[in-house]
C-alpha cells in the first residue's frame, strides 16, 4: 500500500534523527550528554509541581477549546506584566505547545504552495510544519561571520514573490542565538506593510537574552498592524515545561483567531491537566525567571570560552535564547554527529549534536556546522567540550 507523497516529504528532525544511535550507545553503558537538543534540566517551579502532587479530581475531563479560562487569564496577566495590556483573553488561542501554534499559523496565513520568507539556518521542525501545511519556506542565508544578523533589505526583498504570504522569525534565535535590533525587526515589519505580509514571530525564548542585547518583541508593533502580526508562544522553555505541551497563539485579528478556534475544536482541546499545572504561572516568585536566565547566561559563557579553546572550531558568541552554531572542521559534520554516538568513547562517555545541515532548506549549507545546545549544567558542559575536544582530533587522524 503506498503511503501519500507528502508524508514521504516530511523530514526526520535533525535533533532527533541520531537518537537510535544513542539509544545503542546507552545500552551498552556508555554516558551520553545530550547537547542535541533543547530539554532543559533545570527545575520546573514547585508552584506547578503542586498541583500534580494535590491532584484529586476525577474523571479527567476536556477543556474549552480555546484554553482553560483560568489559563487564559494567566497568559493575559503574563502578558500585561510585559507592558502589553492591550492583549486580552480573546487574543489568545493555547495550543499544544509552540509547535501547534506554528502549524496553525502557517495553515491560518497560506493557501498550499504559497511562500514564507524565513531565515536561515531556522529551527528545524519549520520544516516539517511547511511540509504538513503545504507551504514553501523560502530561505534568506543569514551567516556566522556577523553574527547572524539580517542581510540588507534589498537581499531580502529579492525573495518577496506575488505567492509570499508572510515572514516567519524566531526572536531569540533557535538556533543561531541571534537576537534581531530595533533597526532589523523596523526594516522586517517595512517589508510586511509595503507587500501586505503576515509577520510570525517566534517568541518562546522571549525572556533569555544577554550582555547589551534587548528583545524587541513583534508585540511593539501588533497594534500598528494588528491585522498581519502573529506572535507564537511556549511556556516549555521559560518554566522548564517542555512536557506540559502548552504554548499559544496570539493575534489582535479576530478573523483569523475564529478561524484558528474551529481548527481548535476538531481537536477538542489541549491537556487538562498541563493547563491547570501551566496557570500557576501567576503564583511563580518574581525572581524564577530571571535567576534561571542567569544560570543560561552562565552556561552560554562556559560553553563559548571553552569553544573557542578549540582550535579549528568557528563560534560566534549567542546573544540569546540557549543554543549555538558551531562551524566544525569536518566535511560532514552528520556524519562525525553519527560517529561520536556508535564509535568515539571518552573513558565510556561521548557527545550528542544536533548536525545543522536540516537547519537549512538551501542544499549544502551547514553540512560542517552543528547545534550546541547549552541545557546542561556548566560541569557538564565542561566535561562535553573537553570530549568533543579529544573526538575531533581522533577524527582529524582518521
Ligand atoms: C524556536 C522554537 N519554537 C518552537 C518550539 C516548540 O516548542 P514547544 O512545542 O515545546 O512549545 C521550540 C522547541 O524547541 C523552539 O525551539
Amino acid at each position: 500500500m503506498n503511503t501519500s507523497a507528502r508524508l514521504q516529504a516530511v523530514p526526520a528532525s535533525p535533533i532527533r534523527k541520531l537518537a537510535p544511535d544513542a539509544e545503542k550507545a546507552k545500552a551498552l553503558g556508555v554516558k551520553v550528554y545530550h547537547l542535541n537538543i533543547g530539554d532543559p534540566d533545570i527545575h520546573t517551579p514547585l508552584e506547578m509541581l503542586s498541583v500534580l502532587r494535590n491532584w484529586d479530581q476525577n474523571p479527567i475531563p476536556y477543556e474549552l477549546s480555546q484554553g482553560s479560562h483560568e489559563l487564559l487569564n494567566a497568559f493575559e496577566y503574563y502578558y500585561r506584566g510585559l507592558g502589553y495590556s492591550f492583549i486580552t483573553t480573546h487574543h489568545i488561542q493555547v495550543t499544544s505547545g509552540g509547535s501547534e501554534a506554528i502549524s496553525l499559523a502557517l495553515f491560518a496565513t497560506c493557501e498550499p504552495g504559497d511562500e514564507v520568507v524565513v531565515f536561515e539556518p531556522f529551527y528545524a521542525n519549520y520544516n516539517n510544519y511547511a511540509v504538513t501545511t503545504g507551504v514553501k519556506l523560502v530561505a534568506v542565508t543569514t551567516v556566522i561571520e556577523n553574527g547572524f544578523h539580517l542581510p540588507d533589505i534589498n537581499a531580502i526583498e529579492s525573495k518577496i514573490t506575488a505567492k509570499t504570504k508572510a515572514i516567519l522569525i524566531c526572536n531569540p534565535n533557535n538556533p543561531t542565538g541571534v537576537v534581531y535590533t530595533q533597526t532589523e525587526m523596523d526594516m522586517l515589519v517595512k517589508l510586511a506593510k509595503k507587500y501586505h505580509l503576515f509577520i510570525l514571530s517566534d517568541e518562546v525564548y522571549r525572556e533569555y537574552v544577554y550582555d547589551e542585547a534587548k528583545h524587541i518583541s513583534l508585540f511593539s508593533y501588533m497594534e500598528d498592524i494588528p491585522s498581519q502580526a502573529i506572535v507564537l508562544d511556549s511556556v516549555s522553555k521559560r518554566y522548564s515545561l517542555c512536557g506540559a505541551r502548552v504554548g499559544m497563539l496570539v493575534s489582535l485579528n479576530s478573523d483569523l483567531m475564529a478561524g484558528v478556534l474551529r481548527i481548535a475544536q476538531g481537536r477538542l482541546s489541549c491537556g487538562y491537566i498541563d493547563q491547570k499545572l501551566t496557570a500557576k504561572l501567576i503564583d511563580i516568585p518574581e525572581n524564577y525567571i530571571s535567576d534561571v536566565q542567569k544560570e543560561y547566561d552562565k552556561r552560554r559563557i562556559v560553553l563559548y570560552e571553552g569553544l573557542k579553546q578549540i582550535s579549528g572550531l568557528v563560534v560566534h558568541k549567542p546573544e540569546g535564547a540557549f543554543y549555538i552554531i558551531v562551524k566544525l572542521p569536518v566535511n560532514d559534520s552528520e556524519a562525525f554527529c553519527s560517529w561520536l554516538l556508535t564509535d568515539f568513547r571518552d573513558n565510556n562517555e561521548t557527545v550528542m549534536l544536533a548536525p545543522a545541515g536540516g537547519f537549512y532548506v538551501t542544499a549544502g549549507n551547514g553540512i560542517n556546522e552543528v547545534r550546541i545546545a547549552y541545557v546542561l549544567n556548566s560541569n557538564s558542559l565542561n566535561r562535553s567540550i573537553q570530549i568533543l575536544k579529544k573526538a575531533l582530533e581522533v577524527y582529524g587522524h582518521k
